[in-house]
C-alpha cells in the first residue's frame, strides 16, 4: 500500500473524526442570480476575485438590533456562502454607528418563561459559529449584548477606532444568553469579563485590543475594507486546509489540552492524502505560488 493509498484510506475514515460536511466542496449552489431580497441585511461579494462574502446588517433606525427575522436572515445568508464555492471567507459587519445593539429589546420584553423554552428563545442565534468557512467580523460603532456575542462567534475581530464592546444585559434584568458569559470569558480571562457582565460597562475598541478580544484596530472608515482584505487572503489558501485548520483551533475551546493536541495532530496527518498538500509543498520547492483546487 503506497503513502498515499493508505492516506485516501485516513481521509475516508475522517467522518468518525469530523463531521463529513466538513469535508464536502463540492456543492456548487449561485445564489446571486436574483438580487437578494432580504429585508434586514445585504449581502454582495466583494474582493479583487469576488471570493469574500460580506454580509452587512441594515436595520439602522434600531442600530441593527437583532430581530428574531433579521437572526433567520443572518443565518440564511451564512448558509448560502459557507455552501459557495466560489467564496472563501466571510466578513459580517454592520454601519458606522452600530454593528448591532444586541437582541431586540421591544421583541422579547413581554417574553416568559415558558415561552422562551417552549419556542427555544435564541436557541437558532448560532448561525455565525456553526460556519465552515471563516467569519470575520467588521465593528464599528456599538457592539453589545448579542451584537458582542454574535461578533464573538466570528473567528476574527477587527475593529473602528470608535467601536465599543460591552454586554449590558445586567442594566435591563437579565443576563447574557447568546454566549457572553462564555466566549467572553475565554477570550478576555474571568476578571475582565466578569466586570463587563456585572456592570455593562463598555470597553474602547482600543480596550478591547488590548484585552485579546479584537485582533487589529482600523480607522472606522478602513475597517470593512481592511476585513475584506484579510478574506481575500485567507480565500487566497486551499479552501480545504483553511477549514480544517479553523476547526482545529476551536477544538482549543472544547477539548482539554491532550485531546486538543492529538486532534490537531491527525488533521494534520490527515492534510497528506490531499491534492492541496502535494501542491503546496512542490510549490514552494519549485519556487512557486501554488494552485490550490480544494481537493
Ligand atoms: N433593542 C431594540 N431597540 C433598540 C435596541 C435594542 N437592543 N438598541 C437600540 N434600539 C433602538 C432604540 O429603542 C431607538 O429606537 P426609537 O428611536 O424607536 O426609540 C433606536 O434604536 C436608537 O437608540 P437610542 O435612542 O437608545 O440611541 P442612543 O444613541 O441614545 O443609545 C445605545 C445607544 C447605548 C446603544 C442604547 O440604544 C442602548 O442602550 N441600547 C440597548 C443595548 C442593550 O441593552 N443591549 C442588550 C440587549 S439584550 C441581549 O442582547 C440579550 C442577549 O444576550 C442575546
Amino acid at each position: 500500500m503506497t503513502p498515499s493509498h493508505f492516506s485516501r484510506i485516513l481521509i475516508s475514515k475522517l467522518p468518525k473524526i469530523i463531521p463529513k460536511s466538513t469535508i464536502n466542496f463540492t456543492s456548487t449552489i449561485k445564489y446571486y442570480s436574483t438580487p437578494s431580497t432580504y429585508q434586514f441585511i445585504k449581502v454582495e461579494k466583494s474582493g479583487e476575485k469576488k471570493n469574500v462574502g460580506v454580509i452587512t446588517l441594515d436595520r439602522p433606525k434600531a442600530l441593527n438590533a437583532l430581530c428574531q427575522d433579521l437572526v433567520t436572515e443572518l443565518n440564511e445568508a451564512i448558509q448560502k456562502f459557507d455552501s459557495d464555492n466560489s467564496v472563501g471567507a466571510i466578513v459580517l459587519t454592520g454601519n458606522e454607528r452600530a454593528f448591532a445593539a444586541g437582541a431586540d429589546i421591544k421583541e422579547m420584553a413581554d417574553n416568559t418563561f415558558s415561552k422562551n423554552i417552549t419556542s427555544a428563545f435564541l436557541e437558532h442565534w448560532s448561525g455565525v459559529a456553526k460556519a465552515r468557512k471563516p467569519v470575520i467580523a467588521a465593528v464599528n460603532g456599538y457592539a453589545l449584548g448579542g451584537g458582542c456575542e454574535i461578533a464573538m462567534m466570528c473567528d476574527i475581530i477587527y475593529a473602528g477606532d470608535k467601536a465599543k464592546f460591552g454586554q449590558p444585559e445586567i442594566a435591563i434584568g437579565t443576563i447574557p444568553g447568546a454566549g457572553g458569559t462564555q466566549r467572553l470569558t475565554r477570550a478576555i480571562g474571568k476578571s475582565k469579563a466578569m466586570e463587563m457582565v456585572l456592570t455593562g460597562n463598555q470597553i474602547t475598541a482600543e480596550e478591547a485590543e488590548k484585552a485579546g478580544l479584537v485582533s487589529k484596530v482600523f480607522p472606522a472608515d478602513k475597517v470593512v475594507a481592511e476585513a475584506v482584505k484579510l478574506g481575500e487572503k485567507i480565500a487566497s489558501h486551499s479552501q480545504l486546509t483553511v477549514t480544517l485548520a479553523k476547526e482545529a483551533v476551536n477544538k482549543a475551546y472544547e477539548m482539554t489540552l491532550q485531546e486538543g493536541l492529538h486532534f490537531e495532530k491527525r488533521m494534520f496527518q490527515a492534510t497528506f492524502s490531499t491534492d492541496d498538500q502535494k501542491e503546496g509543498m512542490k510549490a514552494f520547492i519549485e519556487k512557486r505560488p501554488p494552485k490550490f483546487t480544494n481537493q
